[in-house]
């Protein structure tokens, strides 16, 4: 008889990582700057947070949903816990009174026209995100890809720097066109984010162990929306991340492409900080899409 799969067991996915005096994982023991800017971010009360993308504009351009940002976006701001956009859009549209956090994309290079994407270099110096009053930065790291030790080593001093002036680094697992996305790949992916430094990591979601993701990472991870799906399995996806170790989500598409954004918004909100059933979260979007 073959010996039964263990794995599960070995993630122990039911035994929460400690963290002693501070309410996020693997955080308790940064300094006073860091844990006060992941505060801003994640929701001390529920743990998570829900971060809106709107930085795909970095290599392709005037996104569907992204073409006004002032008119898409800046009315979305209110409902998100954080904004994860470029310095460009930050300065040029985005009101400087907002009390909302900003993470900056910090890396660039390849635009979509080209077959390679993860051809990167660290984007913007670490004194532009303070200046910005930023609540932390984040940049795309691509294991497995054609520069992947250019892509770790952007990561690694993106987080030198970072650590000089208490500004946390979001590393995102920037999957290429021909890698398969599953649970193997992304505990691979995270893991070695975190080891190297990253405070937070963003990544997508996998139906089957997605929960050995979460466990196997010792800081935070945020879901990754991908491309639009259906509203209902939109939540259900976030839904299914939050219950199986996500601190949260950075979703872009699938906000502001819905046809009701503000609606979709308000629903991923109640998924993520409530424990919001999906179906009960998609009455939340209907009605509110209703009233307009
Ligand atoms: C890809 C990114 C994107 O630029 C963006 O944030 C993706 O958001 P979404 O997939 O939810 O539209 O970081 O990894």
């Amino acid at each position: 008889m073959p010996e039964a799969d263990k794995a599960g067991e070995r993630y122990q996915g039911d035994r929460p990582q400690a963290a002693p005096g501070f309410f996020l994982k693997g955080s308790h023991q940064l300094d006073w700057g860091m844990k006060n800017r992941l505060a801003r971010v994640f929701n001390p009360a529920s743990g998570r947070t829900v971060m809106l993308a709107v930085d795909h504009g970095y290599f392709q351009g005037p996104t569907s949903g992204l073409e006004r940002i002032d008119l898409s976006i800046v009315p979305l701001l209110p409902q998100c816990d954080a904004l994860f956009c470029t310095r460009g859009i930050l300065r040029s549209l985005i009101p400087a009174d907002t009390q909302k956090p900003m993470v900056l994309r910090a890396s660039g290079g390849p635009s979509i026209l080209r077959e390679e994407l993860s051809d990167e270099q660290i984007a913007m110096d670490m004194d532009d995100a303070v200046r910005l009053n930023a609540a932390g930065v984040g940049i795309q790291v691509f294991i497995g890809g054609e520069h992947e030790t250019r892509s770790v080593h952007n990561m690694t001093r993106l987080v030198d720097a970072g650590l000089r002036c208490g500004m946390p680094v979001m590393g995102v697992t920037a999957v290429g066109k021909a890698m398969t996305r599953d649970a193997q790949y992304f505990r691979l992916a995270c893991r070695i984010i975190a080891e190297l430094g990253a405070q937070y990591v963003k990544t997508y979601y996998v139906d089957d162990g997605f929960e050995t993701v979460t466990a196997s990472c010792p800081v935070p991870i945020v879901m990754a929306g991908g491309k639009k799906l259906p509203e209902l399995d939109a939540l259900t996806m976030a839904y299914n991340a939050v219950s199986q170790g996500a601190a949260g989500v950075d979703m872009g598409r699938n906000i502001f492409q819905s046809e009701a954004p503000k609606a979709m918004i308000a629903a991923v909100g109640a998924v993520v900080h409530n424990n919001t059933k999906p179906k009960e979260a998609l009455e939340i979007y209907k009605s509110l899409k209703a009233k307009g």
